[in-house]
């Protein structure tokens, strides 16, 4: 029998660069990258030691970290706050002089109305048993309870000055009370980038760290289960239905699968999130040599955006932004 020739050679579409280039589906753009940021009270910025090359900014620090992000053109910045004082209702994060506010003012004063200012809106930077949400008497997250201050904190984000708030707390109806909440208090421009298919992950380890956060006990009862992908398209439905304007998958490399589910889903854009653990991984891995730290990260962007991302959040995005500006070797080139 002689040996069959191919007669079709998927191989002549990825002879030379110029070829691959041709082909392509999917480039990334700095417009698509969202950088999250830090920001602690005090005088000094502080290393977070489990994410090598992220800090927690100060409100001086931050402006300058965020002014060169801009300028590089990343699409936005989402901005977390780290507060000195903790406590069981997370005061600080509905007051005006709260750090995460002061943070968002000062950007918006700073950076002018055309860069895109987001917030984390949530309770576990503020509270001192680092839940997402306020505890009943049994020491449960209490759904409805936490519900109110989320809608106090909306209001408290808008009025200094942010574009776009993401609530990731996972509490049911969230998007519909703080809707409701910024629409009542005539913030109907501020649009909400909802986290909405949210794991219960181990990969927000470095986060902890980042945040100062003492978790007690787990998040189960309120983040999905690693094991389900339906229920993100539940969660979809519901929270396109009480007016989110953005949708969220996170994290973002072991929840692909529900990545691209979601995005052939959604009415509306879908984000991901590169999270504190992804980084951590690629950072601690090409420390060792172990990997090619710049390649490993513009191919996992590059996941997502295959996998249906519009934005993608990721603690590289004014780095990656820098690279376009510089103009990469072309073994790296090629993947932008
Ligand atoms: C909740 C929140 C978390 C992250 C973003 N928003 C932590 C959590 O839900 O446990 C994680 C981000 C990361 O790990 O990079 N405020």
């Amino acid at each position: 029998m002689p040996r069959p020739v191919p007669v079709i050679r998927p191989r002549r579409l990825r002879q030379s660069a110029a070829m691959r280039s041709l082909v392509r589906e999917h480039t990334l753009r700095p417009a698509d990258l969202v950088l999250p940021m830090f920001v602690r009270e005090g005088d000094e910025p502080r290393p977070i030691s489990s994410m090598p090359g992220v800090q927690q900014h100060t409100l001086d620090t931050l402006v300058a970290a965020a002014a060169e992000a801009v300028e590089r053109g990343v699409g936005g910045l989402m901005l977390f706050g780290v507060p000195e004082h903790k406590d069981a209702l997370g005061s600080g994060a509905t007051d005006p002089d709260g750090i995460l506010n002061r943070g968002i003012a000062r950007l918006r004063a700073e950076l002018g109305d055309d860069t895109l200012i987001m917030a984390d809106l949530c309770l576990d930077e503020f509270t001192d048993h680092g839940h997402c949400g306020v505890l009943d008497a049994a020491g449960r997250v209490d759904n409805d309870a936490t519900l109110d201050r989320y809608a106090e904190m909306a209001i408290a984000q808008a009025e200094a000055g942010a574009h776009l708030l993401g609530p990731s707390g996972m509490m049911d109806g969230q998007i519909a009370v703080i809707r409701e909440a910024l629409d009542g208090a005539g913030h109907h421009d501020v649009a909400l980038y909802a986290y909405t298919a949210k794991y219960a992950s181990a990969f927000y380890g470095p986060f902890r760290e980042a945040v100062d956060s003492s978790l007690q006990g787990d998040r189960r009862t309120y983040q999905q289960d690693p094991g389900n992908a339906r229920e993100a398209l539940r969660e979809l439905e519901l929270d396109v239905a009480e007016g989110a304007d953005l949708v969220m998958v996170k994290p973002g490399l072991p929840y692909l699968d529900v990545l691209a589910e979601v995005a052939a889903a959604s009415p509306v854009p879908v984000g991901a999130y590169q999270i504190s653990g992804e980084y951590a991984m690629v950072e601690a891995a090409a420390a060792n040599g172990w990997i090619d730290r710049d390649r490993a990260i513009l191919e996992s962007l590059l996941a997502f955006r295959r996998a249906g991302a519009t934005t993608v959040l990721t603690y590289w995005a004014s780095e990656v932004a820098g690279w376009f500006q510089e103009g990469l070797p072309e073994h790296l080139r090629e993947h932008l």
